[in-house]
């Protein structure tokens, strides 16, 4: 995590004197601020390395400091479901040079942790929404089940001695595990991970048997034959693997969810930080390299209307009230 930002040692008094003439030129108003970024940019991303939201967040990282012209590093905070790097980068100074990438799990967090060190809404302030990620059902290969009907009777028999990865409580992977257990009406033995990079190795190599993941992380082992894949949980296919039925067609149609990353600063950061961020953000969603990447995982780039503070401050309280409602039903 960055310590305080200290533009005094990095830069002489005469160069920035020399600039001052041009950032009023720019109509900017001077002071630390108006040179941002002047530092490296980190990324706090709040699972392990190999992970989906790593992906998502090494994607974007190095077109958005090209934008920005810093350089732009991703550095892993692990623990507890994301809430330890959430905690920490709200905590962290205000400055724009240590920015969250978190997922839904910033609107589950409220309702599933009593004692949350941050707030979501409070904390932070939003740059935009990065991206859309459908999730998918799949085990190790050869645990035995051929398409999902089979693997509800399977789970239906076997129960606990069923082993569900997922990135703790809190991750995407977790809430798609309670709700497929909700949904058959069983309880498995569920096995966290720091991320779902170590989960999905610990799926090939057998010691797991079932994940619910972001495509992000599981299209190219399904492709290659490596996991089994049962359904992907959003209402249309998943372009890239048009064979997976959606999990409305193979039979759980309660068993809907979509995943969104989207980017946040520290709460107090000045607009026009958080207005050049959004900027890099919406610059290398547009840019073909990173479209086309995301493509072969499955995922899709939000729309510039999506990647600004308005749309996700609207997407965040409305997830929070959505998962509020959800997960605080009796019984869960
Ligand atoms: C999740 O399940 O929340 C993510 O897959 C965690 C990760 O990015 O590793």
């Amino acid at each position: 995590m960055r310590a305080t930002h200290t533009t005094a040692t990095r830069r002489s008094s005469i160069a920035a004197l020399a600039v001052l003439p041009l950032l009023a030129l720019a109509g900017c108003s001077g002071g630390s601020d108006a040179a941002y970024p002047d530092d490296t940019i980190e990324i706090v991303v709040p699972f392990a390395a190999g992970g989906p939201t790593d992906t998502v967040t090494r994607i974007v990282a190095d077109p958005m400091g090209e934008e920005l012209g810093a350089q732009v590093v991703v550095q892993n905070v692990e623990g507890a479901g994301g809430t330890v790097a959430a905690g920490e980068v709200a905590a962290a100074d205000p400055d724009g040079y240590t920015v969250l990438m978190h997922h839904i799990g910033m609107s589950t967090a409220p309702a599933l942790y009593d004692d949350l060190n941050f707030d979501p809404v409070e904390d932070f302030a939003p740059v935009g929404l990065v991206t859309e990620v459908p999730m998918t059902i799949v085990s190790r290969s050869g645990l035995g089940p051929s398409n999902l009907e089979d693997l509800v009777a399977y789970l239906e028999d076997e129960r606990e001695s069923v082993t569900i990865a997922h990135a703790g409580v809190g991750s995407a992977s977790n809430l798609c595990a309670r709700l497929l257990q909700d949904a058959v009406g069983v309880e498995l033995t569920e096995v966290p991970y720091d991320g779902t990079g170590p989960a999905m190795a610990d799926l090939l190599g057998g010691q797991v048997d079932l994940l619910c993941d972001q495509t992000t992380n599981t299209a190219g082992q399904i492709l290659g034959g490596e996991v089994d894949a049962y359904a992907v949980t959003t209402p249309e296919r998943v372009e890239v693997l048009p064979d997976v039925p959606t999990t409305a067609e193979a039979g759980l149609p309660d068993l809907e969810i979509g995943v969104w990353h989207a980017l946040y600063v520290p709460a107090g950061t000045p607009d026009e930080v958080i207005a050049a961020l959004e900027t890099a953000l919406q610059t290398a969603l547009a840019d073909p390299a990173v479209v086309d990447q995301m493509a072969e995982l499955g995922i899709a780039p939000v729309s510039a209307a999506d990647a600004t503070p308005e749309a996700l401050a609207e997407r965040l309280s409305e997830q929070i009230a959505l998962w509020d409602d959800v997960l605080s039903e009796p019984g869960r």
